[in-house]
């Protein structure tokens, strides 16, 4: 790359320093996210269970390794400035300051999300309009939107919280939300985020050596990342990210970092995924099939009840279930009795494997199981938990 003043400004103000940077993670998974940011073969500091997420301090390129290896956060946020403001004149000052094209890709115009709590400037809308303005000017506009590549669609997003008249500003490294793995082109109804599927697997101990039954799997979000699991295949290798496009990336680093990762990949398996519905099945094998490291994994059309796993396999390992629940079997009695039936389905044939059963909190005395011990999560508006033990 030449060298600049401008690149010059990048490297001392932006890739040459330690920045703070924030995973936000959703409810019952930051310390998963911790454990994981520390196993992570990258230097990072300062980290520090917050509430929503967990907050850590490293360089750039290295929170870039943080989005493509971290599996349990959302998005991870770069916090660029922090300031005192209770008034708009003094905000406006303080975000003129900020060396926005330093940051962001010239000609961008992102988002602006703001949130305020007890504080005097309290109007998210008219705090919004002051920070478009100033940015915008900062970054400049192009007239090359419309031939924009897919890297350079992903959203850009600035984040403002206002706290007791204290501005945190941060960018949205991620862009699209940390748990889409770029895998899953076709999905089917309900299906669980690939953050939450990882936080039951990694609850129930999978491990890349063990095998994986997901006997009601929907489009497959547990058996395409358990898959991911065992073929050690980075959860962000296959998709894109927002700091892609920024001045302080360094493509030739970040492709060095995957086309390591990509040596050690190898095929996954043995993972069994099936459902009684056609639609589901078909919908995983066409996720399956782009990806060969992938193709190892079993879809199947089969009725979870009919399921003996001591003829599909010698070594036990771990099932997990996310039945059809709420919203999509009412009347509640059909809720509890196929929890009863699941319940008694893997206590009469899968003695010895570990398991991750989702359930609505409301039915945890349905599954007849004292033994399993779970954790609670919210997804797609329902209280729910996930129930981990061994059968
Ligand atoms: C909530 S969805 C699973 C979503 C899936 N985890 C995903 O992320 O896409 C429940 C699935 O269970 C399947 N199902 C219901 N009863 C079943 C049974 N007895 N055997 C196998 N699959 C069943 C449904 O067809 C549906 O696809």
């Amino acid at each position: 790359m030449t060298t600049t003043p401008f690149t010059k400004r990048v490297k001392r103000r932006i890739t040459a320093r330690m920045h703070d940077f924030f995973a936000v993670c959703p409810p019952g998974l930051r310390a998963g996210c911790l454990r994981e940011l520390k196993a992570l073969d990258i230097p990072v500091q300062d980290i520090q269970l917050l509430p929503g997420g967990v907050a850590f301090s490293c360089r750039l390129n290295h929170a870039c390794l943080a989005n493509l290896w971290l599996r349990s956060p959302a998005r991870i946020l770069m916090r660029i400035a922090r300031f005192q403001a209770d008034r708009f004149h003094i905000l406006e000052k303080k975000l003129t300051a900020i060396d926005w094209e330093l940051f962001l890709p010239a000609g961008t115009q992102p988002a602006i999300q703001v949130t305020t709590h007890t504080s005097r400037l309290y109007h998210s809308d008219a705090v919004a309009e002051r920070c478009r303005p100033i940015i915008q000017a900062a970054l400049g506009t192009t007239s090359a939107q419309n031939q924009r590549s897919p890297l350079q669609m992903i959203p850009q997003t600035v984040m403002v919280r206002a706290e007791n008249d204290r501005f945190d500003i941060s960018l949205d490294m991620s862009g699209i939300p940390l748990f889409k793995r770029g895998i899953k082109q076709q999905i089917t109804q309900a299906p669980l985020r690939e953050n939450l599927a990882f936080a039951i697997l990694d609850a129930a101990g999978f491990t890349p050596e063990d095998p994986l039954i997901d006997p009601m799997c929907g489009a497959g979000t547990f058996a395409i990342e358990g898959a991911m699991i065992q073929a050690h295949i980075p959860p962000g290798f296959f998709r894109g990210f927002a700091f892609e496009t920024w001045p302080g990336f360094s493509p030739a680093a970040f492709a060095h970092a995957k086309s390591l990762a990509a040596k050690h990949f190898f095929p996954a398996g043995p993972v069994f995924a099936s459902d009684t519905d056609p639609g589901a099945v078909e919908a995983l094998t066409a996720n399956l099939a782009r990806h060969p490291f992938l193709a190892p994994v079993q879809a199947s059309r089969q009725n979870f009840f009919d399921m003996l796993p001591d003829q599909m396999i010698h070594k036990k390992g771990v099932v997990v279930l996310n039945p059809p629940y709420g919203r999509r079997l009412e009347p509640d009695q059909n809720t509890k009795n196929l929890y009863r039936q699941i319940s008694r389905k893997l206590a009469a044939d899968f003695k010895g494997w570990r398991v991750g059963l989702v359930f609505p909190k409301k039915h945890m005395a349905d599954l007849n199981h004292p033994g399993l011990a779970g954790f609670g999560f919210f997804h797609g508006g329902l209280d729910l938990a996930a129930g981990i033990g061994t059968i």
